[in-house]
């Protein structure tokens, strides 16, 4: 799917942005000491020499509320008409964590939401409030990728809990012109639900409860083909990219910067060589953060030292199969 998301020349502006990993860092050297892997390993397959993860009695909406607060504090602002809440690994799997994070940031009462996307989850999250600005229904809207996967990984299996980190980013959209540096879009959105199963926690949900039959505990971990996944992430990211691209009117080479989730250093110089672009205009923080699932993209975004005009790509791609691409021109945005 691609739209412009523009109706009536209004149109969403990214006008702040925050980000909040938690303190505690797990190393390669550390995750070696526990699992058979190797710092050498992780560095040559993934480019990931070490993540955050959050401590037991933190949750997915402290990191949340956290980078939030420091997106509206970034546009100097402290009111917004709706959150709407990236994330795979809510607090609760009922009800969404979204109106909590809204509570905690003093804005109860407004709207809030979770988007379920797992690692596409921000462009999905951006182009829902996006719409809700374009349609008139908010003029601004906090946008929050926010993931700990660090909950859910099976701890004895050492090619995710090398891979995954856990963290949070956000962005405020604000009412303004299709012109304006940080306008958003236009998006291109897409998902391959036949290939649901290279992703999945199969536990938790409906379909092994409405069995009757008790999951067995480790249904209750992620689980990740890789090889498969890789190839669809390069494949899907590239496409989406392109399309995005092509709406927009832009050519690869007009890109100055792609930031793109972070899945593997390999998937983003594999995207670098399809589109047809040097490796540096490919942000990378994969070594320092890993992968952060939805809070990849604004965690990235913090990291690459953009500059005010700049032309941006951003594209994600993750379980579903879903992926999502759009563009802006870098707006003058400090972040926090
Ligand atoms: O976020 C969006 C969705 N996720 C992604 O896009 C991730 C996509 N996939 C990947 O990044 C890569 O496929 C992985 C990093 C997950 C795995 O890398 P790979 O090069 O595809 O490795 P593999 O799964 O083919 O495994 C190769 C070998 C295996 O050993 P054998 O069977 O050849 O003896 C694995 O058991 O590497 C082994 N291995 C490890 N060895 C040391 C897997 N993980 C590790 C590890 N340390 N952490």
């Amino acid at each position: 799917m691609t739209g412009h998301g523009l109706r009536g020349g209004v149109t969403a502006v990214l006008a702040g942005l925050g980000t909040c990993l938690p303190p505690k860092v797990v190393t390669n050297d550390d995750l070696s000491l526990v699992l058979d892997t190797s710092d050498e390993w992780i560095v040559r397959r993934t480019g990931i020499r070490r993540r955050h993860v959050i401590e037991p009695g933190s949750s997915t909406s402290v990191l949340a509320a956290e980078a939030g607060r420091r997106a509206l504090k970034s546009a100097q602002c402290d009111q917004a008409d709706a959150v709407v809440l990236a994330t795979s690994t809510p607090d609760m799997l009922c009800p969404a964590t979204a109106p909590e994070v809204a509570d905690a940031l003093g804005l109860a009462g407004i709207p809030a939401f979770d988007v379920a996307a797992v690692c596409a989850g921000f462009v999905y999250a951006l182009a829902t409030g996006a719409g809700l600005i374009s349609t008139g229904i908010a003029e601004r809207v906090l946008v929050i990728g926010a993931d700990t996967f660090s909950t859910i990984l099976d701890p004895t299996d050492r090619t995710t809990r090398a891979i995954f980190g856990d963290g949070a980013g956000a962005v405020l959209l604000r009412q303004g012109e299709p012109g304006e540096p940080g306008a958003l879009g236009p998006f291109d959105l897409g998902s391959d639900g036949s290939l649901s199963q290279l992703i999945t926690v199969p536990a938790g949900g409906s379909r092994q409860r409405a069995s009757g039959v008790p999951a067995a505990e480790r249904d209750h971990y992620f689980t990740m083909q890789g090889k498969p996944v890789f190839k669809q992430a390069v494949t899907r990211m590239t496409e989406s990219s392109r399309s995005v691209l092509a709406r927009a009117g832009w050519t690869a080479d007009d890109v100055d910067r792609v930031v793109a989730h972070q899945a593997n250093a390999r998937i983003l110089a594999a995207l670098a060589d399809s589109l047809g672009l040097p490796p540096h205009k490919i942000a990378s923080n994969i070594d320092r953060v890993g992968n952060t699932v939805a809070a990849s993209i604004p965690l990235a975004l913090a990291d690459a030292d953009l500059r005010t005009g700049e032309k941006v790509l951003l594209t994600a791609f993750g379980g579903g199969l879903s992926w999502g691409s759009t563009v802006l021109h870098w707006p003058d945005v400090v972040p926090q």
